[in-house]
């Protein structure tokens, strides 16, 4: 064992295999965020009372004749700490989005992460630093999908289990990168059982966090408890350089309908690539905001079920 780590670290068993594995693999570290007392019930409880109503995601899903849908809620005058008991009764997705806007010693701590990575990892530089905590029911799944940025996820209560999947078009085309880049879609990505014989599946237990290669896609299985995780994103130049070129790429089959489009995120067509996906925004081509935004239900620390559904 070469760990290096001291009682103040973040990452509590970091070992020098760790430095090339970081992004390229996935790989699954212990952490002590949850020394740091930001992520008790009760800093929580406070923590969704603070939240800005637009960076509050509530998500659930209703079935009407056997068909399953996606609903959005809302928290109305529900207190963080009676939100937190409806989802643990409840099928509840809560997403705390882009908290160290708003929270400053979460941003701290935001930052301390990414400078211990980067105090550990060669030549890397990260920037466009995003937090977020998830809290959601016991067995809620994610399903199948992959994000656009570096990514990862820090186990804090309860356990679930992740199944991540390579990063190849066999799994993931270049065309459904486009589409979440280029944002004309909020589904999730076509999910075959075949995928599930190359997924690695592991569980993420208290303590435990995660890192996988970009564009990776993922899916994600709740136990029977109440899971609080982090999510941390991050954009490295490489990252960068690849989201330019895919949503170059996206705009060309759009435009031109071009067809064989290198991926590779290097060489000059990165430049011209990175110029076309800044004039389609500028022409106000890509979506903005939430795609969906009608609200189907109101968190309800009373309703068996945690929630109402609204009108
Ligand atoms: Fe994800």
């Amino acid at each position: 064992m070469n760990a290096i780590s001291t009682k103040t670290d973040i990452i509590s068993n970091w070992q020098k295999q760790h430095e090339i594995l970081f992004g390229q693999q996935a790989i699954k570290l212990n952490h002590t965020l949850i020394d740091t007392g930001l992520f008790t019930r009760e800093a929580l409880g406070r923590l969704i009372e603070r939240c800005p109503p637009e960076e509050l995601g509530l998500v659930s899903r209703r079935t009407v004749d056997g068909v399953q849908s996606r609903m959005f809620g809302e928290l109305g005058e529900t207190s963080g700490l009676d939100a937190i008991d409806a989802i643990e009764r409840g099928k509840i997705w809560m997403n705390i989005r882009r908290v160290m806007d708003w929270a400053p010693e979460y941003r701290s701590l935001l930052e301390r992460v990414f400078a211990e990575f980067e105090n550990r990892v060669p030549n890397l530089k990260t920037f466009k630093h995003n937090l977020g905590v998830l809290i959601s029911s016991p067995k809620a799944e994610v399903f199948y999908h992959a994000d656009i940025q570096g990514q990862s996820l820090w186990q804090i209560s309860g356990s679930k289990r992740v199944y991540l999947y390579p990063n190849n078009s066999a799994f993931v085309s270049p065309e459904s990168i486009e589409k979440i880049l280029l944002r004309e879609t909020d589904e999730d990505m076509a999910f075959k059982s075949w995928h599930d014989t190359y997924a690695t599946p592991f569980d993420l237990n208290p303590g435990e966090m995660t890192t996988w290669p970009l564009y990776a896609p993922h899916r994600v299985d709740n136990h029977d408890s109440l899971n609080v995780s982090v999510t941390m994103e991050h954009w490295t130049k490489p990252i960068w350089n690849t989201y330019a070129v895919h949503y170059g790429n996206g705009v060309l089959r759009r435009t031109l309908g071009l067809k064989n489009l290198s991926t590779a995120p290097q060489g000059l067509h990165v430049y011209s690539k990175a110029a076309l996906a800044f004039a389609w925004k500028k022409l106000g081509k890509q979506e903005t905001g939430d795609v969906i935004k009608q609200r189907g239900f109101r968190i309800d620390a009373d309703a068996p079920s945690g929630i109402v559904e609204l009108a």
